[in-house]
């Protein structure tokens, strides 16, 4: 019989990172796949689903304006536990930090089904940073079945929260290979004319630097968020052969703080929040990257992008030991003094422009799938089981 494999998902970097996953799954005959939204995000998700081609069997539809954490834990778990007793699936996989996460990982466990949490380890070692992912993921761990390691240091911070080792595969981060997949494509046209025409002229060898800025840490919102656009605004001023390319978040919070400090400035292109092949080919054509996003920092690296990561932590050190990526924070005169130099010094760019790839080499839903038949149905154990994968 047939393992039937539950993924469950809600917002857009779980999407990206579920989509080799849920792709690999319906590829094996040996597995049945069964794919839940939850709806945390709407646009934002549907995005990466049409563009991999991913038609939900269950959507939740959860997404309200001005949602609340218990709010949509509340909703996901409820919602989730009407789907699994009607599904009833063998094993559940979850990915990331986000509410979504939590709640599914929650229902899923009281109805005593095995949760396999993709992207398992990470650990900033502060409680309110990033909040509340940092949480979620602490607490997912304590109910997960299959920790599924994007890298060795994940791994040993599970080991110390005394998960057994007889649990834990390292499988790299699946982020890689949809990058992979994603940056395959030959031609991406732009929707958006003004970044259509930049590309051209980077083909060209012209049309100046660009800085690709994306926010929307919960902790940054408010003061954050308010310096981040004030440092961006002031750096496009200072520097006007530069185009910022700002895919905006659509977060209503994200978008009130950030927003009037740039609107009128010519330099910078905002923009509503772009689909993942557009995104990975704007990522390739940047030349700096100055973001809060977890999933930017681990696929600028890969592309050799220096990337300013404007938080105090990460819980992805790796690529910030491997020189590709500095955590800034967020006030206004760091960033404009991090991306100065970055712009103003060769040698400071160049110490940064290496490409890395800690997190992954493209085979990351591969071992997923391997580690799940070796933990549930009678597999063959992993034969690089412990080790880190690039
Ligand atoms: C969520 C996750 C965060 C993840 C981020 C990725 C939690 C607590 N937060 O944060 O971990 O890094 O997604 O982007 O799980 N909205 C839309 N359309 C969309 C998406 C969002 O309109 O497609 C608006 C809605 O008004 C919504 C608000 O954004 O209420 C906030 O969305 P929410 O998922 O609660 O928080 P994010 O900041 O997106
Ligand atoms: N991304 C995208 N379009 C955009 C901005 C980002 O497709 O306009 C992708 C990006 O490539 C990465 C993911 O979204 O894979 C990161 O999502 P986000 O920053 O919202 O969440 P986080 O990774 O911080 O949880």
């Amino acid at each position: 019989m047939s393992l039937r494999i539950m993924t469950v998902y809600g917002t857009r970097p779980e999407a990206i990172k579920v989509a080799p996953i849920i792709t690999a799954i319906e590829a094996d005959p040996e597995l049945e796949s069964t794919t839940v939204v939850t709806g945390q995000h709407r646009e934002m998700l549907d995005q990466v689903n049409t563009m991999f081609g991913i038609e939900p069997d269950h959507d939740m539809n959860i997404m309200a304006a001005g949602q609340t954490l218990n709010g949509v834990a509340a909703k996901v778990i409820a919602g989730l536990d009407e789907i699994l007793a009607e599904e009833k699936p063998d094993v559940v996989i979850v990915q990331g930090d986000t509410t979504t996460v939590m709640g599914a990982a929650i229902a899923t466990f009281n109805r005593q089904i095995p949760v396999v949490h993709l992207e398992a380890g990470l650990r900033s070692g502060h409680i309110d940073s990033p909040f509340p992912e940092e949480a979620n993921r602490k607490l997912t761990s304590q109910i997960t079945a299959l920790h599924l390691a994007p890298t060795s240091t994940s791994k040993d911070n599970l080991t110390r929260e005394d998960i057994s080792e007889n649990d834990i595969v390292i499988t790299g981060n699946s982020v890689i290979d949809t990058l992979m997949f994603a940056t395959r494509t030959l031609e991406v046209h732009f929707g958006d004319e003004r970044l259509e025409a930049l590309q051209q002229a980077k083909k060209a060898g012209s049309g100046g630097r660009i800085l690709l800025v994306t926010a929307h840490r919960r902790e940054n919102i408010g003061e954050g968020m308010a310096d981040i656009g004030a440092g961006v605004a002031e750096l496009a001023r200072r520097y006007p052969d530069l185009t910022v390319v700002f895919p905006i978040h659509r977060n209503p919070k994200v978008r009130e703080s950030i927003m009037p400090a740039v609107a009128d400035l010519e330099n910078v292109l905002l923009i509503e929040p772009l689909a993942y092949a557009e995104f990975t080919r704007a990522l390739s054509l940047a030349d700096i990257v100055l973001t809060d996003s977890g999933g930017v920092q681990e696929e600028a690296p890969s592309l050799g992008k220096p990337v300013l990561v404007m938080r105090e932590n990460t819980e992805r050190p790796e690529a910030v030991v491997a020189g590709t990526v500095k955590l800034i924070g967020t006030k206004r005169q760091r960033i404009i003094d991090e991306v100065s130099l970055l712009l103003d010094s060769e040698e400071a760019y160049k110490g940064m422009a290496n490409a890395v790839n800690p997190y992954g080499d493209g085979k990351a839903a591969e071992r997923t799938i391997a580690a799940i038949k070796w933990k549930f149905s009678g597999g063959e154990k992993p034969a690089d089981f412990g080790t880190d994968v690039s």
